[in-house]
C-alpha cells in the first residue's frame, strides 16, 4: 500500500506545526495572487491550495495519491484537483503563472523530468516556488531514514544542490531563503524569450 494512502487521514494534523508558517510565507512571496493561475504540484490534501484560492488565485492541484486527492476535493473544486504524475503533466505549455512544490519534490522519483515539465507548463516569466526540507539538517537526516523505511525515495537536497538542479534545467532569477534549520524556499523563473528569438519570430511573418 502507498505511504500516502496510510498517511492521508492524519496528514493535515501532522503538518499543523508548519502549516501557518508555510502558508504565510507563500502568500507573501507569491503575491499578488489575485486571478493568477497557480499549480500546486504534489499538492496532497489541498491545505495550501485552499489558502491561495482564498487569496484570489485560480488554483489547480495535481497529485498521484487518490487518498490525498479525496481530501483535497473537500476544500477545492473537484475538477481542479487532478490525479496524475508530476513527471507527465496533463497541461498545455505556458498554462500557469506559478507552480509551487511544497514538501513534495523529495518524494518525486524523477525530479529532473518533473522540472522539465514545470518549465514547459509555466508561462514565460512565470515562477516556480519549491519549499522543501534541507538535507543538511540533522532532523531531516532522521526523516530521510524514516521515509526510506516506508519505501519513499526521500531525495532530499541541500539548497545549493537544488539551485544547481534548477539552473541546469533552465530556471533563472533563482532566490533562496533559509526558512529554518530544516526548510528552505527557492524560487526561480522561466526565462522570457530573448529579443533575438522574438525578432526571428516576427521575421517569419514577412517571408
Ligand atoms: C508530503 S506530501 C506534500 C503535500 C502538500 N504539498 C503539502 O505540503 O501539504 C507529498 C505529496 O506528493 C505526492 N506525490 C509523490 N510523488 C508524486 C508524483 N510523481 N506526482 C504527483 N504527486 C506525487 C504524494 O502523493 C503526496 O501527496
Amino acid at each position: 500500500m502507498n505511504f500516502f494512502t496510510l498517511l492521508a487521514p492524519f496528514y493535515d494534523c501532522f503538518m499543523a506545526p508548519l502549516h501557518k508558517q508555510q502558508g504565510r510565507l507563500l502568500l507573501d512571496r507569491l503575491a499578488p495572487l489575485d486571478s493568477r493561475k497557480v499549480l500546486d504540484l504534489g499538492g496532497g490534501t489541498g491545505r495550501l491550495a485552499a489558502l491561495l484560492a482564498k487569496a484570489g488565485a485560480d488554483v489547480w492541484l495535481l497529485d498521484s495519491s487518490a487518498a490525498m486527492l479525496k481530501r483535497a476535493r473537500r476544500v477545492m473544486p473537484e475538477k481542479r484537483a487532478l490525479l496524475g504524475d508530476a513527471a507527465a503533466l496533463p497541461f498545455a505549455e505556458n498554462s500557469f503563472d506559478v507552480v509551487m512544490i511544497v514538501d513534495a519534490l523529495h518524494h518525486f522519483r524523477k525530479q529532473e523530468t518533473v522540472l522539465k515539465e514545470v518549465l514547459r507548463v509555466l508561462m514565460p516569466g512565470g515562477t516556480l516556488a519549491v519549499l522543501d526540507f534541507d538535507r543538511k539538517s540533522a532532523a531531516v537526516k532522521v526523516l530521510t531514514k524514516i521515509e526510506q523505511l516506508v519505501s519513499e525515495p526521500a531525495l532530499m537536497l541541500t539548497a545549493r544542490q537544488l539551485e544547481n538542479l534548477l539552473a541546469q534545467n533552465g530556471f533563472v532569477k533563482l532566490e533562496t531563503e533559509q526558512i529554518s534549520a530544516h526548510q528552505y524556499l527557492i524560487t526561480g523563473s522561466k526565462p522570457l524569450p530573448s529579443p533575438i528569438a522574438r525578432g526571428r519570430k516576427s521575421d517569419v511573418g514577412f517571408v
